[in-house]
């Protein structure tokens, strides 16, 4: 009987562009959901842009549009790219939803009622300025233990001191540079420690791999603590029923949003139940793939949430690991960190998607792109084995026999070779392994080719007796081409669609491997995956180089005691008298005007947060300050190459700073 499965990938931050590091999971969950598809299961692909946050809500502030319209704008931009990958999702929504509202406040209100919340005042550290709470990641200043300065308020990159926020030495908020200060509030708890002997229990079945259920019992040893799922306002969240200043802290609404997504398609899909899949005695399937830094969101917390909640828990939690490029950690200065977006611009997608599939092995290890390697495998393997099957035989069928295929199978020993791998390969989709499964078809893509060689087709052709050897030889390597492009669909769906519009044949599944193809007439063979140039991945590289926005924050950009920067310092900053030629509204941003600047012997573009202190029209004509050598930021409506100079507190209150008259575009300001 088909299988019915529910399967999603972590919910993206709606914060910032999805990168390569994001694709390696989409493209994981993406290949097993297309492989459970073709072998005839029921199989649901959920995501969504995980919205809430402090995060979200800076940002959106500094591009001058509410945490509501940056949203939009992330989700569809994510989607695009997501798309361009091939990501087949069912439904891909946002956790600042109304069905995401309703299940977080009932699971909020069923675990209240079962006495599992409870609330406690929490000391925090505070940014005056800002007036928010820091959560640890937000806060920076020097290591507890070995001085280093720069350092997080959780951990020390310098000396792997782990610490609480309050101990840093001479902390600062990352918004605003401020000392924080510590302030308590009252937060809501989950009461986990109630559910230790469950998940004790539930961390040791197949639900999770062996290696992360080691790692759980680690920390179930050590003991597990109330987790915390409250934020105070000023937050972009859910507010916590019953409270006007308490928000759902955004990792308690994240995972609810997958039930959230699913619950909208099932809006639009009659045929589908939610409680099909959600009643604690569902027979239906529930996949979550994550990366190994979430593990514990996913196989503590969030399991524990849904049994105490009355739902079911989840079948499998498929854990990967991070991904390094060259080995190391995928580097801004290096041009390592890529985005999906500038990728599609240089490069094929099904070459990342085959070269992930190479590489993934169902286990959470981490993955290491070598460039080089990279290249040398999708042409070698893919294009120069694969491919290269099709692209030697086919010519000769449309010349040589009106593109009709033989009525037999010429070698049935090697044809069975091919058909009887169907089910360990199966198998390896099913386990994650990937990897495993590309070695056994490359392996068989070798047997093709030596079939092909021995032949020798290009010499056949020239012998009259050969002929129907010929059309029997070359319908075979067809042949086998389907079969291997059928096990390569889950990986590779655009060359598979291009098979069978080769092929003349209907969407391929699983089951078709075990038929050879006889005696119809195929289409003229075109090209399905070039060759791929390594230049294209310099210029890739280079390109991502480039596009780094410069690192820093402003309290790394203050001298050590916080108040002086030199003289040295200040001529790094480079003013120039800049004039306003043109002052265009951007749409979506309430708080931003475009303004195109000349700055003597060239022009800028600047996205200024100045729209509610000016007419558009009244700034055309008008000097001002540029500074000019600051690192071009990409926003949201394009790249801003620069910054002008205003005094105010902000919003209507603000002060373009201009030069006296006489001053010319271009001039050095010091
Ligand atoms: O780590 C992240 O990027 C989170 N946004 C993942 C959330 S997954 C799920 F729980 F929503
Ligand atoms: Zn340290």
């Amino acid at each position: 009987m088909a299988r019915r499965i529910l399967v999603t990938s972590a919910l993206p931050n709606a914060n910032g562009p999805i990168h390569l590091g994001h694709m390696l999971e989409h493209i994981q969950t993406d290949i097993w959901v297309r492989f459970q598809r073709m072998r005839g299961n029921q199989a649901i692909y959920v995501c969504a842009d995980d919205a809430h946050g402090t995060a979200t809500m800076i940002r959106a502030e500094a591009e001058g549009l509410t945490p509501e319209a940056l949203i939009d704008e992330m989700r569809v931009a994510h989607l695009e790219d997501f798309r361009g990958f091939g990501i087949s999702y069912d439904n891909y929504y946002s956790t600042h939803s109304e069905e995401n509202r309703f299940f977080a406040e009932q699971i909020y209100q069923r675990l209240d009622k079962r006495g599992l919340i409870f609330k406690e005042s929490v000391e925090q550290l505070f940014d005056p300025e800002k007036e928010l709470f820091l959560a640890d990641r937000f806060v920076v200043g020097n290591c507890p233990r070995c001085s280093a300065p720069d350092q997080y308020g959780d951990n020390c990159e310098k000396c792997g001191a782990t610490y609480n926020a309050t101990e840093l030495v001479n902390p600062r908020s990352v918004y605003s540079g401020a000392q924080p200060v510590l302030k308590s509030s009252e937060h809501y708890f989950f009461d986990l420690p109630q559910y230790t002997d469950f998940l004790k229990k539930w961390t040791r079945t197949d639900a999770v791999q062996p290696e992360v259920s080691n790692k759980l019992a680690e920390w179930l040893e050590e003991g597990l603590r109330a987790w915390d799922i409250s934020r105070d306002a000023p937050y972009f969240g859910f507010l916590i029923p019953g409270t006007t200043d308490k928000y759902f802290y955004v990792w308690m609404d994240a995972p609810i949003g997958y039930m959230a997504s699913f619950k909208n398609y099932c809006s639009h899909n009659n045929e589908v139940v939610f409680e099909d899949f959600w009643a604690p005695d569902s027979t239906a399937e529930v996949h979550h793939f994550i990366g190994k830094d979430i593990v514990n969101f996913h196989a503590l917390f969030w399991p524990a949430q849904l049994h105490a909640a009355d739902y079911r828990t989840p079948t499998r939690i498929h854990t990967h690991g991070f991904i390094t490029v060259d080995g190391t950690k995928m580097s801004k200065s290096r041009g390592t960190f890529i985005m999906a977006a500038d990728y599609l611009k240089q490069l094929d997608p099904q070459y990342l998607r085959y070269y992930y599939a190479a590489k993934l092995n169902g286990t959470v290890d981490d993955i290491d792109i070598n460039l080089e390697d990279f290249v040398q495998r999708v042409n070698s393997d893919l294009v120069g084995k694969v491919v290269n099957i099709a692209s030697r035989t086919a010519g000769f069928i449309h010349k040589q026999f009106d593109g009709k295929l033989a009525a037999d199978i010429h070698n049935m020993d090697l044809w069975e070779t091919f058909t009887k791998k169907s089910a360990a390969i199966a198998d390896l989709y099913e386990a994650d392994d990937f990897g495993k499964a590309v070695r056994e078809i490359t392996a068989l893509a070798d047997l093709a080719n030596q079939y092909i060689a021995g032949h020798e087709p290009w010499n056949m052709v020239k012998n009259p007796d050969q002929r129907e050897l010929l059309h029997l030889v070359c319908t075979q390597a067809i042949n086998l081409f389907r079969v291997l492009a059928i096990y390569l669909k889950p990986i590779l769906p655009q060359m598979a669609e291009k098979t069978e519009a080769f092929l003349n044949v209907e969407p391929l599944t699983w089951a078709e491997a075990q038929a050879p193809l006889l005696g119809q007439p195929i289409n003229k063979f075109k090209a399905m995956l070039q060759r791929m140039q390594s230049k294209d991945v310099d210029r890739l590289v280079e390109q991502s180089r480039e596009e780094a926005p410069a690192q820093s924050s402003p309290a790394q950009d203050q001298e050590s005691d916080g108040k002086f920067i030199t003289i040295d310092d200040f001529a790094k900053v480079e003013l120039r008298v800049a004039k306003i030629v043109k002052a265009e509204l951007v749409e979506g941003a309430d708080k931003l005007l475009q303004l195109t600047l000349d700055v003597g012997d060239h022009e800028r573009r600047v996205f200024s947060g100045i729209r509610e202190a000016y007419d558009p029209a009244d700034l055309v004509g008008r000097l001002t300050v540029l500074v000019a050598n600051l690192a071009p930021r990409k926003m949201r409506f394009g790249v801003s190459e620069g910054m002008v100079l205003a005094a105010g507190p902000g919003g209507s209150n603000i002060f373009l700073l201009s030069p006296d008259s006489g001053a010319e575009p271009g001039m050095l300001v010091s």
